[in-house]
């Protein structure tokens, strides 16, 4: 069985601050998404990695791809993106050829995931799983909060969940090709990741253990650690 990756890479990330899509920007001189791109294609098992661009940024990305030494045994396509990272990821989905029966779904935010962990999530979709995350324990306690009573006034906390029982959930997540193509279609409700569809079919997601270099790169504070993370490896 091949398998193929995903990666959505349309986003603004208006959370980082102003500048060029979040995926395009530069981490120890190298745009974000090729770290991700890397990463991905790192993995023996990955045949195909299939790049959903901004919008309006496909032929940047074309030739980014083009300008940077990648496995040749690996074969890159790029689509343009859409609105949302659900339509981005369907769009991507859209795109696969035939004779892929594993896809994954890696965020071009989390450029430093290790190759172990890749295999990992593949590994767990071979040995049966329809969709497989990786994930971590949480250091934080985590609390549900309900509407403030005015605005500006203090949020309520709702309820406190068992920190014990938590994961917080990264990527690359793996699926049953047909699986996550079946929830794209029928799955409307916006979901914050391919395996929350999956779960919206009733059908069973397990999770693998992920890794902390897995991070996802969102807020200012998150590209000081990712430089710290590159410089920590070329040591
Ligand atoms: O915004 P967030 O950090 O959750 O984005 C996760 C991933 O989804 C990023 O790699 C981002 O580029 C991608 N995305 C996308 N299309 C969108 C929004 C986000 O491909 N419309």
């Amino acid at each position: 069985t091949r398998t193929a990756a995903v990666i959505p890479a349309a986003g603004r990330g208006v959370r980082l601050g102003p500048g060029a899509p979040k995926a395009l920007r530069a981490l120890g001189g190298t745009p974000m998404l090729i770290h991700a791109v890397r990463a991905l294609a790192a993995s023996r098992a990955v045949s195909l990695v299939v790049v959903v661009a901004p919008p309006d940024g496909a032929a940047e990305v074309r030739s980014l791809l083009d300008a940077h030494a990648l496995p040749e045994r690996t074969d890159f396509l790029v689509v343009p993106g859409g609105e949302t990272r659900q339509e981005s990821v369907r769009l991507g989905l859209d795109a696969l050829p035939e004779g892929h029966d594993i896809v994954l779904v890696h965020d071009a935010a989390r450029p430093l995931v290790p190759v172990d962990t890749v295999d990992a999530v593949i590994e767990a979709v071979r040995d049966g799983a329809l969709a497989v995350v990786p994930a971590l324990p949480l250091a934080d306690t985590v609390k549900e909060v309900g509407a403030a009573p005015a605005p500006g006034a203090p949020e309520p906390v709702v309820a406190t969940p068992e920190r014990a029982r938590l994961r917080a959930v990264q990527t690359p997540q793996g699926f049953d090709r047909q699986t996550l193509v079946r929830a794209h279609r029928t799955v409307t409700d916006e979901v914050t990741d391919d395996a929350g569809m999956v779960e919206k079919l009733g059908l069973g997601v397990v999770v693998v253990p992920g890794h902390e270099e897995a991070f996802k790169v969102t807020r200012p504070l998150d590209l000081v650690l990712a430089e710290a993370v590159l410089t920590r490896r070329r040591l």
